[in-house]
């Protein structure tokens, strides 16, 4: 793909503001930034934020921790930003509790996948679909499935191109820069949880743990995704 290239070519040195304006200049307000309130995209939210129009939206679950909307709160007082929310669909969410359960994802990998796709795929496909490109907060140090992050890539499965601002950045670059630039962030970061999804599906973990381990943890790594980037394990 001659733009890909010519995309990666344009973004090769730049830092994470400056990968930011990029993307705001190339996409206009076709772009937007997809926050889950974890600490990368409580970064990239400090920058964005400083960039007139910057779209930023949050696929609410309606499972997330409390500590999350807190940030959530608190960054919209900070930053002076209005978020997107784009929440599940009513019916697929009634039928789904009422014929599974409201804990159905502890009971097979197929329910936990139904509840990810109701809960967060769905609405995702729904904010894709009117962007040319999405930011997303994925780091090449995250875990194996995410070691190839670039940049900029194309998005396969929803036909869009996605950047990760962040892609290079390691845990001791990300904390000095928060800390650094006062970044509002999550507290559950600092009571052992790195990596912050839904409540009943994050837990804390001990030092020296991979940072994805509370996350689905009752599931084989393999399976540690939602499905919001699906990527092949090299
Ligand atoms: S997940 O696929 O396991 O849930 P993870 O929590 O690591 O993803 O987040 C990776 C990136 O996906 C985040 O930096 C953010 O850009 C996006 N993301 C994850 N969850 C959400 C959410 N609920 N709303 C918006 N974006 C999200
Ligand atoms: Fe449902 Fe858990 Fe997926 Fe959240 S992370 S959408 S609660 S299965």
């Amino acid at each position: 793909m001659d733009r890909l290239k010519n995309y990666q070519n344009q973004l090769k040195g730049l830092n994470p503001q400056e990968i930011l304006t990029w993307a705001v200049g190339t996409f206009g307000d076709k772009v937007a930034l997809a926050s889950s309130f974890g600490v990368e995209d409580q970064l990239l939210t400090h920058f964005a934020s400083k960039i007139p129009n910057f779209r930023i939206f949050t696929l609410d679950t309606g499972r997330l921790f409390q500590e999350t909307y807190d940030s959530m709160q608190r960054s919209m007082a900070s930053y002076n930003i209005t978020y997107e929310i784009y929440a599940p669909d009513n019916k697929e969410l009634e039928e789904m509790i009422a014929t599974k359960g409201p804990n159905l994802f502890y009971d097979s990998l197929e329910n936990r996948k139904l509840c990810c796709k109701i809960r967060k795929i769905n609405p995702l496909q729904r904010v894709l679909s009117g962007l040319d490109a999405w930011v997303t907060g994925l780091r090449a140090g995250q875990s194996a499935t995410r070691a190839e992050v670039e940049p900029i890539e194309w998005d396969e499965t929803n036909q869009i191109y996605k950047v990760n601002p962040l892609f290079a950045c390691s845990e001791e670059e990300l904390w000095k820069k928060v800390k650094e630039e006062k970044v509002v962030y999550n507290r559950l970061h600092d009571q052992g949880f790195p990596s912050i999804g839904c409540a009943p599906c994050t837990r804390a973990v001990a030092e020296g743990e991979d940072i994805r381990s509370g996350r689905w943890w009752w599931e084989a790594p393999e399976h540690k995704e939602c499905g919001l980037h699906n990527r092949p394990v090299k």
